[in-house]
């Protein structure tokens, strides 16, 4: 007979965990009842009937966009920025949580190889820019990286394994964020992941805000002299980890209040699967792509562009100011993301590999500060110099689109750089040409390199 309130049980409707306990002993059964305590009931519940009730949004504006096709206000932004890292202000942080279950690696997702030649993990890609970046300003930028129960130790095991890819392992802080029981979708019931273990997944990466307080990083961070963080997601290795002009656009008075910039890129095609930045209720915020009626996807301005095009590419710049304010607040609403979850089935006594999505995984997105920001900035990036994200084992998203952009915006700095490159019948260059990160995270750095007068078709090249 367990200790446990069979009542709360009952009125959350998560009897058969109770039932469950009764039919364990010895070990099994101890562990369960960890497992249990860890529980919320009554959240649990609340979140489960708070389903289809969530608030009238207004009609969705587009938002204002900083376009930066001004070389002075860019110049002007580049020296803010510079400073701004020179100075020792800002700390890079990657969330890192997530379960990647569309691309199906075994293992975290950031070890997944991306380098198109050297087969670098996304890890070592980061590093290689944090490197570059640190030795250019001369100024150590500390390297947040956000795990989950699910992949931390495998996580931190890969950095020693490379020897945190040779920058100093003392600014390179690992953090932990939280997680939600895996809900049955259809009856709301806690999944178990096996007979003496709930299913948790991780709480989203909005999870960052409350982990980054609780694992006392922010103070950490402060007395180091951070005072703000440019976030990215793992599986982008385009990403500018640290983009000076972004940075300056940031911290610039006159248009900011340097609580939360983000980046857009332009949407492909309405059907683009990513949110989009819109303005709902007077506020900034994120569309998600499923909520959005194709009407409002298809729309076009006068000039045949894409009324909401800003896609969010989930970089943002983040004030530790603002996020000491959030982390003091009442936390960022849970969503609800329909998914596969593998789960052991009570009624058989095996674990069942479900065909079609069976769970509800409760998640916070950390988008859904930008409405909690006063005068939060979105700034317009280039999709091809910055975006090409690895969510797939195939098709789009995937390892071979990423790689084919990474050698496009590779041909690209060593055009710029004078070399000559083979192209196809369409002007495509041919060559298969990767610029390690810790070289060059920005063209320029290229002027130090010795460089090929020409590239020929098939060839590949590595700088
Ligand atoms: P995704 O939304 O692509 O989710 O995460 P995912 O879990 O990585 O992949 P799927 O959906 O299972 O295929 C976007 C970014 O947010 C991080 C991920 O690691 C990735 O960098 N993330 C996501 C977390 O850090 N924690 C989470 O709970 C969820």
């Amino acid at each position: 007979m367990s200790s446990f309130d069979s009542e709360s049980f009952a009125a959350a409707g998560q009897s058969h965990l109770l039932q469950r306990l009764d039919q364990l002993s010895g070990e099994q059964a101890a562990y369960f009842q960890s497992e249990l305590e860890r529980l919320d009931l009554p959240f649990l519940q609340r979140l489960w009937q708070e389903d289809g009730q969530r608030k009238a949004e207004t009609v969705p504006e587009p938002p204002a966009l900083v376009e930066l096709v001004d070389q002075a206000a860019r110049t002007q932004a580049f020296s803010k920025g510079q400073a701004l890292l020179a100075e020792g202000k800002v700390a890079c942080l990657t969330v890192a949580g997530g379960q990647g279950s569309r691309l199906g690696w075994d293992g975290p997702k950031g070890t997944f190889p991306s380098g198109l030649i050297t087969g670098d993990s996304l890890f070592a890609q980061f590093a290689g820019q944090i490197d570059r970046e640190t030795k250019r300003y001369g100024k150590a930028v500390p390297w947040c990286i956000m795990t989950s129960p699910l992949n931390h130790e495998s996580t931190v095991s890969f950095f020693e394994q490379h020897h945190h890819f040779g920058l100093d392992p003392s600014t390179v802080y690992f953090f932990t964020q939280g997680v939600m029981p895996s809900v049955d979708c259809e009856t709301g019931e806690v999944l178990l992941a096996s007979p003496d273990a709930i299913a948790f997944n991780p709480d989203g990466h909005g999870g960052t805000l409350r982990a980054l307080a609780t694992s006392g990083l922010l103070t950490t961070l402060r007395g180091r002299g951070i005072e703000h963080l440019s976030y990215f997601q793992v599986d982008n290795p385009l990403v500018r980890a640290l983009d000076p002009v972004f940075l300056g656009l940031h911290i610039d008075g006159s248009v900011s209040s340097a609580e939360v910039t983000s980046k857009a890129v332009a949407k492909r095609s309405p059907e683009e699967k990513v949110g989009v930045f819109g303005v709902q209720n007077g506020e900034l915020t994120v569309l998600e792509y499923s909520d959005l009626d194709p009407e409002v996807c298809e729309a076009t301005d006068d000039d045949g562009k894409l009324r909401f095009r800003a896609g969010n590419m989930a970089v943002h710049a983040f004030g530790l100011d603002f996020l000491d304010r959030l982390t003091n607040g009442t936390g960022l609403p849970f969503h609800r993301a329909i998914k596969k979850v593998p789960f052991f089935d009570e009624s058989t006594g095996k674990m069942q590999q479900p065909a079609s999505p069976n769970a509800v995984k409760y998640e916070t997105f950390i988008f859904d500060a930008l409405p909690l920001a006063s005068r939060p900035l979105v700034v317009e990036s280039d999709r091809a110099e910055e975006f090409a994200p690895i969510k797939n084992a195939e098709g789009s998203d995937s390892v071979q689109t990423s790689q084919l952009a990474q050698s496009l915006r590779a041909a690209n700095w060593l055009t710029q750089s004078g070399v000559q490159i083979a192209q196809d019948a369409l002007g495509q260059p041919v060559a298969q040409i990767e610029i390690r990160s810790s070289t060059a995270t920005c063209p320029e750095d290229l002027a130090l390199c010795e460089l090929p007068e020409k590239l020929g078709p098939e060839e590949r090249f590595l700088v």
